[in-house]
């Protein structure tokens, strides 16, 4: 059996240092706020090139907080795409905000700019660009849209750490830059966790702000807040990872690259790294014909692929009050039965991908 990630084999490579790590937390009875904690978010900032981060309990949370911190409220919209996690989009309407979508560019799957620049309206308050699959958003553009017309941009990173546009880190072109440290992300921990990194000062602040209680000091709540934290079991469990991410996402990108060369000549679609852009490779998605059946196939075959995701956030139920309706965004519609993702991590062995490449090949061949 091939499995979709394998933490097990992870945690093997780092069982001494995890262990020491997990044991130096309890001994020192600092649960809530530890030393790992700060510690972590130094080191955070400083990897992916911030002046601050703020751990918080989850990747939604660091959505919500961020959105929350940027003042967004009724009357407001922001743009996201409708291929992401829904997540990015429970963020705008948590504040009672209008999400609203654009199409992805079905050349990368990412928020297709043109169709940006023709959704903005006077109501639109900021812009959610996400990094989906760990390929960066042609942030360049995006960010060029926004800034002229005054308009916030948070990036949604959680699958795409340390990826990259013309050479620079995604996270330093929005205002705010939100992490998820979900166990299989490239940068995981064990539970829940996430981050909000950003330059600047006063978001920064806001951020921290509301996700202690909304205390400015200790029993004195200028803003209504939450209880939101990285938990120094989490910090100290990510302080011994984050020095291999870089690392991680080079073996990613190496098994992408060979994953590209077992798969050439097949039928179907796999994923391009645009020419100013460097992908990490959260997941590695190829689009097939016949794509449910080819998931039944790859399953029975031993190969636990997944669909990330089989429905488009402006279709969902909760979302019905939006008025979209099926068609509205064509790329994005036709990309959700199409798109399979394959096994990917950085321990993924040689025979394990030719498995999958053969059990891809034979599924083909099967016609
Ligand atoms: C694109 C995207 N945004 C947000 C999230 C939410 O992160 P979390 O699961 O840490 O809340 C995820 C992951 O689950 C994601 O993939």
């Amino acid at each position: 059996m091939i499995p979709f990630v394998d933490l097990a084999a992870q945690y093997n490579s780092l069982k001494t240092e995890i262990d020491r790590a997990i044991a130096d937390v309890i001994g020192n009875s600092a649960f809530i706020r530890g030393p790992a904690v700060a510690a972590f978010e130094r080191e955070f900032a400083a990897a992916v090139g911030a002046r601050h981060a703020i751990g918080v309990a989850s990747g939604t949370d660091a959505l919500n907080l961020a959105i929350r911190a940027l003042d967004l409220g009724p009357g407001d919209e922001a743009i996201t795409v409708p291929n992401t996690w829904i997540s990015t989009v429970y963020a705008v309407s948590h504040v009672g905000a209008r999400p609203v979508f654009v199409d992805i560019d079905p050349a990368t799957g990412q928020m297709d700019a043109d169709k940006l620049e023709r959704a903005l309206s006077p109501r639109t308050k900021a812009v959610i660009p996400v990094h989906m699959f760990g390929h960066p958003a042609p942030m360049d553009r995006i960010t060029a849209i926004c800034r002229a017309r005054g308009v916030s941009v948070v990036e949604d990173i959680a699958q795409a750490p340390l990826a990259e546009v013309q050479g620079k880190k995604v996270g330093s072109f929005g205002d705010l830059a939100c992490y998820s440290f979900y166990p299989s992300k490239n940068l995981g921990c064990y539970g829940d966790g996430g981050a909000v990194a950003t330059d600047d000062d006063a978001l920064a602040k806001r951020v921290r702000c509301l996700a202690d209680y909304g205390q400015t000091e200790r029993f004195r709540h200028a803003m209504v807040g939450w209880n939101s934290r990285l938990d120094t079991l989490q910090a100290a469990i990510l302080r011994v990872k984050l020095p291999r991410l870089a690392g991680w996402n080079e073996a990613r990108r190496a098994r992408a690259k060979r994953y590209g060369e077992l798969l050439a000549g097949l039928p179907i679609r796999l994923p391009r790294e645009a020419p100013w852009a460097k992908a990490v490779y959260h997941l590695y998605v190829v689009e097939v014909d016949r794509r449910d059946e080819c998931l039944a196939f790859l399953r029975t075959s031993g190969v636990m692929a997944q669909v990330h995701y089989p429905a488009c956030v402006h279709l969902q139920p909760c979302y019905a009050e939006l008025g979209y309706r099926p068609g509205d965004f064509p790329a994005a519609e036709a990309a959700k039965d199409r798109i399979l993702s394959l096994p990917m991590y950085p321990e993924l062995t040689e025979a394990q991908m030719r498995t999958v490449a053969d059990a891809l090949a034979a599924f083909v061949r099967r016609g």
